[in-house]
């Protein structure tokens, strides 16, 4: 069984979500944040402190190589876990990466609400500090397998958008290469993620732009799905495209 790993911002809820899903899953729930706590006899805001950030990063790569070690579990990041390539590979050879994510405003409201010194938060103005971090960490965040924003779900509706993105991606990959709804000639009408040119693409995988020649693939992995529903699903968009190289792009119609 892949595992379910949740990353994203601090706020949006990889440990609440992360819970209810082992519970519903019937797996291990393992939060990287407590592995460091445990590692260090130190609570994250002591360490932050008293040995600084750098030292944190290193506790926490320690700590995502452990928890992607694991099988059959639902891991929860830090917010900062994406920063380092080593973390995003481990973490992706785990499992299924599934980002949550919130406006802003909603991840202070909630932070604070929570009560816990997040010590990235530091500083005269947090909601700047989170629109500053949210913008640096885009490019990090936008690697995981699918986006969730939670701003305006409640605890079970990302829960079910969260089962639903991991069930379909952990059974990806013996799916992949069907064309698009198994008969006629549907197909996918958007722009390319590469040059913008409007491409048609009539395969699952293996299509090309046609202005810029770049290859392009789509998620559907359940042959009852047709390309639509599952990214409909997915994003909340209406497609996803993906170029040969991985870069994931949302087009809308
Ligand atoms: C951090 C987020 C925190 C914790 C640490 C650093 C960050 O985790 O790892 O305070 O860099 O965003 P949560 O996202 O679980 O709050």
């Amino acid at each position: 069984m892949k595992n379910l790993v949740l990353v994203g911002f601090m706020g949006t809820g990889k440990t609440t979500v992360g819970k209810a899903a082992a519970e519903r899953l019937g797996m291990e729930f393992v939060d990287t944040d407590c592995i460091v706590e445990a590692a260090a006899g130190r609570t994250i805001e002591r360490v932050f402190a008293e040995s600084g950030e750098a030292a944190f990063r290193e506790l926490e790569a320690m700590a995502v190589a452990q928890a992607a070690s694991r099988r059959g579990a639902v891991i929860a990041t830090g917010g900062g876990a994406l920063g380092r390539p080593e973390n995003v590979a481990a973490l992706r050879a785990s499992g299924v990466l599934v980002c949550l994510t919130a406006r802003p405003e909603v991840v202070l409201e909630r932070v604070l609400a929570q009560g816990i010194d997040r010590p990235m938060l530091h500083g005269t103005d947090p909601l700047e500090r989170i629109r500053d971090l949210l913008a640096a960490r885009q490019a990090a965040y936008a690697q995981a397998d699918a986006q969730i924003d939670t701003s305006d779900l409640t605890l079970d509706g990302a829960l079910e958008a969260v089962m639903r993105v991991y069930h379909r991606l952990a059974n990806m990959g013996s799916k992949m290469g069907t064309t698009i709804a198994g008969e006629g000639p549907k197909a996918v009408h958007a722009p390319c993620p590469r040059c913008g040119a409007p491409v048609v693409v009539r395969q699952v995988q293996g299509d090309h732009c046609q202005s810029c020649g770049a290859e392009l693939n789509l998620f559907a992995p359940h042959e009852d799905d047709t390309a639509e529903d599952f990214l409909h699903v997915l994003t909340g968009e209406k497609h996803l495209l993906v170029l040969g190289d991985g870069t994931r792009i949302i087009a809308h119609l």
